[in-house]
């Protein structure tokens, strides 16, 4: 093999590209085919003259894809489960060969214009004014950070701001962008049984700080572990009152905004400074993409853009870039995808989408309540249940979910609520169905 023909096509090239089409609208068509996943072997060594694309995608699609546990699956009810539309799936793989560079407008051409499209729908949303612009990161622990940095930047040179206030369900993705900027973190006590943050208990947590050492206020629109929306429209009262910046995570929530249940829960969210989503978890983008979103877009583009003597051309050439809106600079185009699936599908079916998951939750919550040996452990708050499995103790939920995957049942995995361990099913896949959630329900003993 030489350097040359590693970059132009070959007829092996053109039947790989096929088999690696084939294989993938076949995986697409079947995603209940995947679980359990393939036992890994040991992988072959690199070598010096490398073994040809044949054996390589072969070693890709046959040893090592198959290995992997697939998020999209109907039964995958761990974490936030992700599961990309076919649109978006198959718009993904010409963005490599495309080779679009995604930091800046000038090399991206339309392609930075279709990312701008969905980051404004996202805004439309979330109801943020016309000020308000964002990008694509990697995912929400990026958004956060990103919106964290421009929240202590905006202000930089005038104040020494070292404290971020949280409530007690906020991601740990928060925790770790406060300890990555030198900061605080700090949490307000929970109001509730969720955890949550409303306005006393944010007061609770302010009372006697000087607001100027306060980077921001982080309210979370759907906490991972148990669903639940903080009293948005109280924190934003209150930070309003005090010039705070208010950040809301809705890594995962932030799609049901979307649905015709749960948005008047949200109010409040369209007087953040900041708010992230991540299309790549309830939003049915290929991984990895998250959005991160400012209300004033030119405050925070003086506060990340990066600066060199190589970067000015880019700068003096109209700037405006999406390298210059969150922490990072290289940057695939990762926001195009969903832009070709709201193409294809319209924001109707995303909407229907997130209206069926809260359909199968509410199904699955009242499963759980007809079984006398299973308990809601808290109302649901968006589509995240807490099921206690009456009797069991922690070694007994690992022990199920260990085997649940082994047999290629499903995917479910506990968690902790007050201190005690109880089962956490999270439902944002629309083709989860009943028979899906009667499966692993009835498979409880
Ligand atoms: C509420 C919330 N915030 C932030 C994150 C972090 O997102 P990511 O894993 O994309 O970095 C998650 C991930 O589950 C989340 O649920």
């Amino acid at each position: 093999m030489t350097a040359m023909s590693m970059h132009e096509p070959t007829p092996a090239d053109v039947a790989a590209a096929q088999r690696v089409l084939a294989w993938s609208l076949a995986r697409l068509a079947d995603r209940e085919a995947v679980l359990p996943p393939a036992a890994a072997t040991t992988l072959p060594g690199l070598s010096g003259r490398g073994i040809g694309i044949e054996a390589a995608i072969e070693l890709l699609l046959g040893v090592v894809l198959p290995t992997a546990v697939p998020p999209d699956h109907p039964r995958y009810l761990a974490f936030i489960p992700g599961t990309p539309t076919v649109a978006s799936a198959i718009a993904d793989m010409a963005l490599p060969a495309a080779t679009v560079y995604g930091g800046s407008r000038l090399e991206a051409g339309l392609a930075a214009d279709a990312e701008d499209a969905v980051i404004r729908w996202l805004a439309d949303v979330a109801g943020f004014p016309d000020s308000a612009g964002g990008t694509f990161v990697s995912g929400g622990s990026i958004a956060t950070l990103s919106a964290l940095v421009a929240a202590r930047g905006e202000r930089y040179l005038t104040s020494s701001r070292q404290v971020i206030v949280a409530g007690a369900s906020a991601h740990s993705s928060v925790a770790a962008a406060a300890h990555v900027m030198g900061c605080e973190c700090l949490a307000a006590p929970p109001a509730d049984d969720y955890g949550r943050l409303t306005r006393e208990t944010l007061a609770v947590a302010l009372d006697g700080r000087d607001a100027d050492n306060v980077v921001a206020v982080v309210a979370t629109a759907g906490a991972t572990n148990n669903g639940a929306i903080d009293d948005l429209a109280g924190v934003a009262d209150l930070c309003g009152d005090r010039g705070i910046w208010l950040h809301v995570d809705g890594a995962y929530g932030g799609a049901a905004l979307l649905g015709s249940r749960a948005r008047p829960l949200f109010t409040g969210i369209e007087r953040a400074d900041s708010f992230i989503v991540d299309p790549h978890k309830w939003l049915y983008a290929p991984f990895d993409c998250a959005a991160v979103l400012y209300r004033d877009a030119a405050a925070v583009r003086r506060a990340l853009t990066q600066e060199a003597d190589y970067l000015d051309w880019l700068a003096a050439e109209g700037g405006d870039n999406p390298s210059d809106l969150a922490i990072h600079l290289t940057r695939r185009i990762r926001g195009v995808p969903l832009w070709v699936s709201l193409q294809a599908y319209g924001w109707d079916a995303y909407a229907e989408a997130v209206d069926c998951c809260f359909a199968i939750a509410a199904y699955a919550a009242e499963q759980v309540s007809r079984r006398p040996h299973l308990e809601l452990v808290l109302d649901p708050a968006l589509t995240v249940l807490l099921v206690r499995r009456c009797g069991w103790g922690s070694a007994d939920y690992d022990a199920w979910s260990a085997q649940a995957l082994q047999r290629g049942l499903a995917f479910a995995i506990p968690t902790r609520h007050a201190g005690e361990t109880v089962l956490r099913l999270c439902f944002v896949n629309p083709l989860t169905s009943r028979d899906d959630v009667d499966l692993v329900l009835d498979d409880l003993g």
